[in-house]
Parts: C-alpha cells; sequence; structure tokens
C-alpha cells in the first residue's frame, strides 16, 4: 500500500514531462515497441474490449484504440490519467484510476490486456498476475512490454547509458530521481526466462516471447488458459 502510493507520487510529479522524455530518451523508439504490442493482438476482432493496465498518460492505449479496439486504462497515477483523457479524447478510451492489485472490474470482463512499462513497477507480480487472469476472459490474451538488461554485445554501451547519461539529460527537464529509479528497476525486474515461468506459475499458457531492440525491450504474451 505504502509502496503503491510513492509510485503513485513519483508519476504524478514526472507527468507533464512523461511523453517528451519517454521519445527523446528512446530515441523514438517507443512508438515502434508499442506498435509490435498493438500487433500482437490480432487476429482480436474489432471493437473487442481490451484493459490497457498501467496506462499512464496512454499513448500505448493510443495506438490500440485507433486500431478499432476499445480500451479501458486504468492507473494509480490521477495526473497521468489526466494527460490521457486528453490525449484520447476522441478515441474509444475511458480512463480508470485503480490498482492493478485489485481491479475494479468483474471476473472475465476483458477479450484481451496490455501492459507497457507498467509491471515492472509491481512489486507483487503474483498479485497483479493472478488479477491480470480474472478479468480476462477464458482464450483471453495479456500482453505485456518491458525492458530488459540486454545479454549481448550491447550491455556495456546500455548500462553506460542507463547509469550515467539518461539520469542526467532526465533531470535537465524533470526529476533525476524517478529516472535513477528507471534503472533500478530494470535491473530488478525478472529475466525473460524467469517472467515466462511466472506467467505459467500464474495460470498462462501459450508464452511468446518477442525481443526487440538488441534485446533491451521484450514482448511477452500469454493465453489465459
Ligand atoms: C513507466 S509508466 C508506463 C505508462 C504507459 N503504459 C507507457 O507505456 O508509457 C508506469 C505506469 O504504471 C503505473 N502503475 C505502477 N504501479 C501500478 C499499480 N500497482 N496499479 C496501477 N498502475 C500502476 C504508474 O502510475 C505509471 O503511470
Amino acid at each position: 500500500m505504502q509502496e503503491s502510493l510513492q509510485i503513485k507520487a513519483m508519476f504524478d510529479n514526472i507527468a507533464s514531462k512523461y511523453d517528451f522524455l519517454n521519445h527523446l530518451l528512446s530515441l523514438g523508439q517507443d512508438f515502434y515497441w508499442r506498435s509490435v504490442m498493438a500487433r500482437e493482438l490480432y487476429p482480436l476482432r474489432e471493437n473487442s474490449l481490451v484493459c490497457d493496465l498501467a496506462t499512464g498518460t496512454g499513448d500505448s492505449a493510443k495506438v490500440i484504440a485507433k486500431r478499432g479496439f476499445k480500451v479501458i486504462g486504468v492507473d494509480l497515477s490521477t495526473k497521468m490519467l489526466d494527460i490521457s483523457r486528453k490525449k484520447l479524447s476522441n478515441l474509444p478510451f475511458i480512463p480508470s484510476v485503480g490498482s492493478a492489485y485489485e481491479l475494479p472490474f468483474k471476473d472475465e470482463s476483458f477479450d484481451a490486456i496490455t501492459c507497457s512499462f507498467g509491471i515492472r513497477n509491481m512489486h507483487s507480480y503474483d498479485i497483479a498476475l493472478k488479477e491480470i487472469r480474472r478479468i480476462l476472459k477464458k482464450g483471453g490474451k495479456a500482453i505485456f512490454l518491458e525492458f530488459t538488461i540486454p545479454q549481448n554485445f550491447i550491455k556495456p554501451a546500455y548500462e553506460f547509458y542507463m547509469k550515467y547519461i539518461l539520469p542526467n539529460i532526465a533531470g535537465l527537464f524533470s526529476k533525476k530521481d524517478a529516472y535513477e529509479y528507471l534503472y533500478d528497476s530494470i535491473k530488478n525486474f525478472p529475466d525473460p526466462d524467469r517472467f515466462a515461468n511466472m506467467l505459467i506459475d500464474a495460470g498462462f499458457v501459450g508464452v511468446k516471447q518477442i525481443p526487440l531492440s538488441f534485446g533491451t525491450v521484450f514482448v511477452h504474451k500469454a493465453f489465459r488458459f
């Protein structure tokens, strides 16, 4: 609970510069990552109901809603949600304040759930995954987009960038400590194999993982059994 309040406060604090810094610090790659995640929703029918968990300022929800799906975006941070509400005002999108640990929806409500760069911030992964499974229809899919420490030639340069460059650039425009937390949270997040096992333990099947941008980001997809 205390932890969720701290996360909410941190994202409320950085909300106004969040999108600008996302595009700048990812060198525009975030548009590509989100489009790959949205592509993995198919062959979902048009008008299907998608919950975009930890929707933040709604950049992923926007890509999904533009493809004709109805999206409910859930987040702890009211300031992040305020931005999503304005940005997606002409799209089939409903922002909703809520916690991943106690989602305000009935069992089996959604055809799919997406969660971009959100699960890493949820320290009780098992509770969040159980809730995600609960609100998914049987056969529905959960898709996560998440950072990973790359395990290849790029690792030293990546670590240098994340530790020394990214927080200092972010600090010029926003709260530097939030961007120091970013790297710590990526280091603490399970590697893809472990996350796949967590999905299986939580009752998902058919796990598929797609590495993007030299393995710095992964799409993790699984189905509710
Ligand atoms: C890094 S941002 C990602 C936002 C957006 N999905 C994106 O791709 O840009 C993480 C978001 O997760 C939200 N969040 C963190 N823990 C949460 C929880 N337990 N329940 C709901 N939202 C949560 C934060 O408020 C924040 O908006």
